[in-house]
């Protein structure tokens, strides 16, 4: 028979961890007004939150650690990082920045300018990240959602449900003067979208309609690893080429990215811009030094960037990413024969379940999704995310609810971090909780909220 796939890795050091009892967790979660975000790491069994720089690192990683050069300018740490991003993405330029968001503040300082500079400017791409959303939106831009609808059923198995629907980019640049458009960016895979990613031929097709319009196409590459094992499993003429080999000609069509490392960079803290153009990359490292750090470090220790360099060469090995992807798929077919519905096909770094078909029974004024969260974490100490009605938040204008067509509850897994125990852990959790939904017929109401942002601090109370 055909050998399954098996982590390419043993386990050198464990961290661990304790299960607590219902009773324990029910106070925990009490305290912390039913937040999750609330909640302490040691009031958690399997942390599910998020895979950003949660993952776990290699023993060449580490010995980066202890060779770490912290010098102010020039260290060599830099240049090992340089190295890499240049053979294994291909950019000439790159500048280090303390995490991934940080590179969106850099790079859109430079390209909508600062304060309200982006007024009647929009930024166009598949859906994008909720920080990088932000970030267009902070200076009075607009950010524009073009991917495909099929993204927006869960039930659909498109391959690449992060593609960008070509006629809804093309209808963007005929609507705004060249100048309004100052790039184009595409997040691979796409997180907004549920981890879904983007084929090798809608890639190069937005690429060619940015080069029309003369339009830069920058990546948001937090997982592009991952977008690239898609690409070699699942698109026509790949299945013979390494994933570096399909990473560097990703990237060909790129004019630059930003990238939050603690994903597919499998560090726990950094991110980076990267560069084809000299003149952006310049006009970028002036913000770089106000915001980050000098261009040679950029708000990251020489130690993570060391560290970093080495996690990309081995976020790129078929090896790892058949392991990893693998795992989360692991959890999606076992939660499928429990007959859980969660977005198909499986995410690369997560499964998303469908909670309004989870929890039926529940008005979607009590937070779907949050209901089902906490429900996970009372029965098995497992602590995932909303993505529903409390993350969408208020109308900035009209202060209504937005209520969201899905409510998900993301089970983000960390790389290389929990075992396939844990995946099954996870699944017998929420089929117990599955059991008795027909009994979960009240969800929560909010005692207080921040004006944004408010799923980090909100306070909630059972309804009445
Ligand atoms: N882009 C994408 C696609 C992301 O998923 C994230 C973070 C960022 C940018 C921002 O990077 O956190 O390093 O500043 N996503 C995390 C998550 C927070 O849980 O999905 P960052």
């Amino acid at each position: 028979m055909d050998l399954p796939w098996a982590e390419p890795y043993r386990i050198k050091t464990i961290e661990p961890i304790r299960r607590s009892t219902r009773a324990e967790r029910e106070a925990w979660i009490k305290e912390a007004q039913y937040n999750l975000f609330k909640l302490r790491s040691e009031q958690v069994f399997i942390d599910l939150l998020t895979d950003s720089g949660t993952g776990a690192m290699s023993s060449a990683q580490w010995a980066e650690i202890m060779l770490g050069d912290e010098s102010y300018a020039g260290a060599s740490s830099f240049f090992k990082l340089k190295s890499s991003i240049e053979r294994i993405l291909g950019f000439p330029h790159f500048l280090p920045t303390h995490q991934g968001r940080a590179a969106e503040n850099v790079l859109f300082s430079a390209l909508l300018g600062v304060g309200d500079a982006g007024k009647g400017k929009v930024v166009p791409g598949n859906s994008h990240f909720d920080t990088t959303k932000g970030h267009i939106e902070f200076r009075h831009a607009k950010a524009l959602d073009c991917t495909i609808d099929e993204a927006f059923d869960t039930e659909i198995e498109h391959p690449f449900k992060g593609n960008i629907d070509l006629a809804k980019l093309q209808a963007v640049f005929d609507k705004y003067p060249r100048e309004a458009i100052p790039v184009c960016m595409l997040t691979i895979t796409c997180n907004s979208s549920g981890g879904q990613p983007v084929s090798m031929a809608n890639i190069r097709e937005v690429s060619a309609l940015c080069k029309k319009y003369k339009i830069p196409l920058f990546f948001d590459s937090a997982r592009f690893a991952e977008n690239a094992y898609f690409i070699k499993t699942r698109e026509a003429g790949f299945a013979d080429k390494t994933i570096k080999e399909i990473v560097k000609e990703m990237f060909t069509y790129a004019d630059g990215a930003t990238m939050s490392s603690k994903k597919d960079g499998i560090v726990n803290i950094g991110g980076f811009i990267a560069f084809r153009d000299e003149e952006l990359f310049r006009q970028c490292c002036t913000f770089n030094i106000m915001f980050e750090g000098y261009i040679t470090y950029g708000g990251m220790a020489g130690r993570d960037m060391g560290a970093l360099s080495v996690g990309l060469d081995e976020a790129t090995e078929f090896d790892y990413l058949e392991a990893r992807v693998g795992q989360v798929g692991y959890l999606g077919q076992l939660l499928t024969k429990y007959g859980i519905a969660v977005q198909k096909p499986y995410g690369g770094h997560a499964i998303f379940v469908d909670a309004k078909k989870f929890l039926p029974k529940l008005p979607k004024e009590q937070f779907i999704a949050q209901t089902l969260g906490l429900e996970l974490y009372k029965e098995g100490g497992i602590r995932g995310v909303e993505i529903g009605t409390l993350l969408a938040d208020r109308d900035p204008e009209t202060r209504q609810e937005r209520y969201p067509a899905l409510e998900l509850l993301r089970l983000a897994i960390p790389r290389r971090t929990y075992t396939n125990s844990h995946m099954e852990y996870i699944a017998a959790a929420l089929a117990n909780v599955k059991e008795r939904a027909d009994s979960i017929t009240k969800g929560y109401t909010i005692n207080w909220e921040a004006p944004i942002m408010r799923h980090f601090t909100v306070e909630l109370k059972p309804a009445e």
